[in-house]
């Protein structure tokens, strides 16, 4: 046999190796996918309808206003916005967690709940469990937002503050369920949260007819599963299009393995969303539902919140916001010209965090610009500098100016300056000026990974 031979056998064989080690993995996908889905506990319509009824008696109908027309010019779209951090705990959480607590028996009334989750989930345990004198305990994680903590507490909940993210929380949370005897409240999988969060989808199609489509922001995935289990139900033709932040996309990754996976997350500014595994009843509820899922950046989930804040007068958390910074995103051009409702589900936000997210969405906005020049370091040099910024009307935020790193001519000085502008335009109008007079290195604030720029 030649040597060509032989090694195309080999190669021959390796391929056949190949081909058969490729089949037992599909075979294995196969099986894993079969044995998640006998696992998963099933939600009807029934279940959603008949907890439209059970939690009416203490959860008002929120309210469905039309946005500010500058909406409509930034998005293209007619948006319809969904009030539920109106509601006592500041979310639609409460819908789930009423549900659930009312679908106890007497003895797990008797001996308690308990739930990991980063705040609001916990809070509205914690008002309801306080309302049907429920004993209610929360896992939150460590970086869980501070007003939501104090809340919980408020509600008199007890509150277990471990876990670097809500995996592990939730870990901590079965270990205490199981030792203490207490029942153990998914935030986003058990099936009387999902069938709880669905209601929202019917008050939508209750209090509007004509609309096109539902953006509905995602972390566990129980509010999109319940909510499209009811739209779907009353009205198939609309749409239900699920959004989640690029640092915490666990229901794309889901997607793309056919069932719930866990993922590696970053920090974002929508810490309600940062699940790093979709819940397995949620996903099989909403995949065969939900349209389309579209992760959005944190530049856009900051220029939502400024965005509402400045339009709407409301504030609103990030994952809240998650929704409208889609439409802003530009991620779902079919939706041009169409009537598409916004929840804006949650509006629990530290101060100090709102006050970051709206530097950076003026910054994302072009209105916040940092930049360094060097000037001549004899008389004058700063003051040309200051007035050109006052011929185009720009205003100084902060300024500072260093002689000592400089190693060019010893004349000159760095100056560098963080400025509010009224635009983009008027942004790039400063940065062609200065560009013709000085040595220039532009920027705004953050770059992608947020770090400073200059
Ligand atoms: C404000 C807000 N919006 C949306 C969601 C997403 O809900 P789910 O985890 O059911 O997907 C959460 C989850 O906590 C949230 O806090």
């Amino acid at each position: 046999m030649s040597d060509d031979s032989s090694s195309s056998a080999s190669a021959a064989a390796a391929g056949s190796d190949h081909g058969l080690q490729q089949q037992q993995q599909q075979q294995q996908q196969v099986q894993e996918q079969q044995q998640w889905q006998q696992q998963v506990e099933h939600v009807a319509f029934e279940d959603v309808s008949t907890a439209a009824f059970r939690i009416r008696d203490k959860i008002p109908r929120t309210a469905l206003d039309k946005s500010h027309d500058g909406m409509v010019a930034m998005t293209g779209m007619e948006i319809w916005f969904k009030k539920d951090f109106l509601l006592q705990t500041g979310s639609f959480k409460e819908r789930g967690a009423r549900n659930a607590l009312k679908l106890l028996s007497a003895e797990q009334r008797r001996n308690g709940v308990i739930a990991a989750s980063a705040g609001n989930h916990a809070l509205a345990l914690a008002y309801h469990g306080n309302d049907l004198k429920i004993p209610v305990t929360v896992v939150m994680p460590i970086h869980a937002p501070l007003m939501k903590v104090a809340k919980c507490k408020n509600f008199g909940a007890t509150v277990i503050i471990k876990g670097e993210h809500i995996g592990e929380s939730k870990d901590v949370a079965m270990q205490i369920a199981k030792a203490h005897n207490l029942t153990y409240v998914n935030g986003y999988d058990h099936p009387h949260i999902i069938a709880g969060q669905g209601t929202m989808g019917v008050e939508i199609l209750n209090e509007m007819e004509n609309i096109d489509a539902v953006v509905v922001p995602i972390g566990g995935a129980g509010l999109i599963a319940g909510v499209a289990l009811a739209i779907k139900t009353i009205r198939p033709e609309v749409m239900v299009i699920g959004v989640e932040p690029e640092r915490a996309a666990s229901y794309t990754a889901a997607l793309k393995a056919g069932k719930p996976v866990p993922i590696e997350i970053g920090s974002t500014l929508a810490d309600g969303l940062a699940v790093p595994c979709v819940g397995a009843n949620a996903f099989h509820c909403a995949r065969n539902r939900v349209d389309k899922v579209v992760t959005v950046s944190e530049k856009y989930i900051a220029l939502a919140i400024l965005r509402l804040v400045e339009l709407e007068k409301v504030v609103v958390e990030g994952g809240g916001a998650a929704g409208l910074a889609a439409c802003l995103q530009g991620l779902m051009p079919e939706l041009r010209g169409k009537r598409v409702v916004v929840p804006l589900c949650g509006g629990n936000i530290d101060t100090t965090v709102l006050g970051r997210c709206i530097e950076r969405g003026l910054a994302a906005d072009g209105r916040l610009c940092r930049f360094m020049v060097v000037v001549s370091d004899r008389p004058g040099g700063i003051a040309k500098l200051a007035a050109l910024l006052t011929e185009l009307g720009v205003s100084i935020k902060d300024i500072f100016h260093e002689r000592a790193w400089l190693e060019s001519d010893v004349f000159s000085v760095q100056v560098r300056c963080v400025v509010e502008t009224r635009d983009q335009e008027h942004a790039e109008i400063l940065r062609q000026r200065l560009a013709e007079r000085y040595p220039l290195v532009w920027g705004t604030l953050h770059d992608t990974n947020n770090a400073l720029l200059l």
